[in-house]
């Protein structure tokens, strides 16, 4: 018999979806200047960051993930920021690995500290898959997006760190915006082929209020499928799981797979069961949130266990968030909302 008791799992939220993910922001900071998610002019050296004592321990992070998965949680994602920024993460990613109920601890990242043996450390400690976001494969522009000259071909060899750590399949994330980085669809595309590696084309979202976020600038999924599709014939492939983020397709000539994430035009709230930690310690129940619920004041003031996981299920209980389904011109403009790099993604 398993040792975490299903009896306490929390009930489905008000549109009837069960609690299973939990994404997890290790740190609000990262090495990468992204134009789309920490521009410079708002994330320069006058930029406050998180100071060390308001986030949250690994101790607090074990305990919470311990009642998440209690409550229903199979599935971490751990992000950031850039999460392998923050120091000795190996160390609660073994201690993760051993709360029961947790099946998969997948972690996203930007390559850049991903070498042969920092992957390797992943691996051993309980990382079961690696994400790693590239926008270009071309070097100009992919330097000029990530806005710190940090070269494609790093990040390249960190994809191969993963690969040979065993953390497979690595997934691509490539965040697209028109004119800007569409050019880089089919040779992202191209290059993937046949690797073994999973290419994910994602719509530009209006996380956060400080991209300057326009409609404009996205490029639909559809369109994305169809480029790629008229030099290398697509056919459809059924989700992974149900809720899946991407929508998949391989190659009808059997080189593999892609996946387009398309939050924008064709919205997946309908089946979403993924919750958000703050590196903070704040509870989200969407991407798109404004509020998050403090849970580290919760820990600090001395709640048990039973008052958290009470806490817990009774905020997934209320939930009624389907932000993208909702979204409209005004929504996405007005609304205030968590940024990209403090809530991870
Ligand atoms: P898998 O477990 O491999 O399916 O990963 P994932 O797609 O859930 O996670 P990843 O961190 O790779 O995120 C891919 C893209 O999907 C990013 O742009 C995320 O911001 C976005 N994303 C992830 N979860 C959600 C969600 O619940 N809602 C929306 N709108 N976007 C999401
Ligand atoms: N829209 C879509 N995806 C985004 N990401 C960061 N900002 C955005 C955005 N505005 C991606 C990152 C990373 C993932 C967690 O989210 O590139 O791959
Ligand atoms: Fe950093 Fe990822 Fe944001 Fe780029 S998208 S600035 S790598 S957190
Ligand atoms: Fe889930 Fe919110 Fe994303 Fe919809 S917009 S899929 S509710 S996180």
């Amino acid at each position: 018999m398993p040792t975490h008791a299903t009896a306490s799992t929390a009930p489905a939220d008000v549109l009837g979806r069960p609690l299973r993910d939990l994404r997890i922001s290790l740190t609000d900071r990262c090495n990468f200047r992204c134009t789309y998610c920490m521009p410079r002019h708002l994330f320069g050296s006058a930029h406050e960051f998180l100071p060390r004592r308001e986030i949250l321990s690994f101790e607090e992070i074990e305990r919470l993930t311990r009642l998440f998965a209690q409550l229903g949680v199979r599935k971490l994602r751990l992000t950031g920021g850039e999460p392998l920024l923050r120091r000795d993460i190996e160390t609660l990613i073994a201690r993760l690995a051993a709360i029961p109920g947790i099946e998969d601890i997948a972690l996203t990242t930007n390559g850049a500290l991903l070498d042969r043996d920092r992957a390797r450390a992943l691996a051993d400690a309980g990382v079961t898959r690696i994400t790693v976001s590239l926008d270009a494969i071309d070097d100009a522009t992919f330097r000029r997006i990530n806005d710190v000259g940090f070269p494609v071909d790093r990040v390249l060899a960190a994809i191969d760190n993963a690969r040979a750590a065993g953390l497979t399949p690595v997934k691509v994330n490539a965040v697209v915006q028109r004119g800007l980085n569409d050019d880089q669809i089919v040779p992202l595309a191209g290059h993937f082929r046949g690797s073994g590696c999973i290419p994910r084309f994602i719509e530009y979202m209006d996380v956060g209020t400080s991209n300057g976020w326009r409609f404009e600038d996205v490029v639909p999924a559809r369109e994305i499928v169809e480029r790629i599709g008229e030099r290398w014939p697509l056919l459809p492939l059924p989700a992974n799981y149900p809720g899946e983020t991407a929508n998949r397709w391989r190659y009808a000539d059997g080189a593999g797979e892609i996946g387009v994430i398309a939050s924008v035009t064709q919205p997946f709230c309908g089946g979403c069961t993924r919750a958000r930690l703050s590196a903070e310690g704040k509870l989200f129940t969407c991407l798109f949130g404004g509020h998050g619920h403090d849970l580290r004041q919760l820990l600090r003031d001395g709640a048990d266990d039973d008052a958290v996981a009470e806490t817990l299920a009774g905020i997934w209980g209320r939930r009624r968030d389907r932000y993208s389904e909702e979204r409209t011109a005004e929504s996405a403009a007005r609304r205030g909302k968590a940024e990209m790099s403090y809530i991870g993604g």
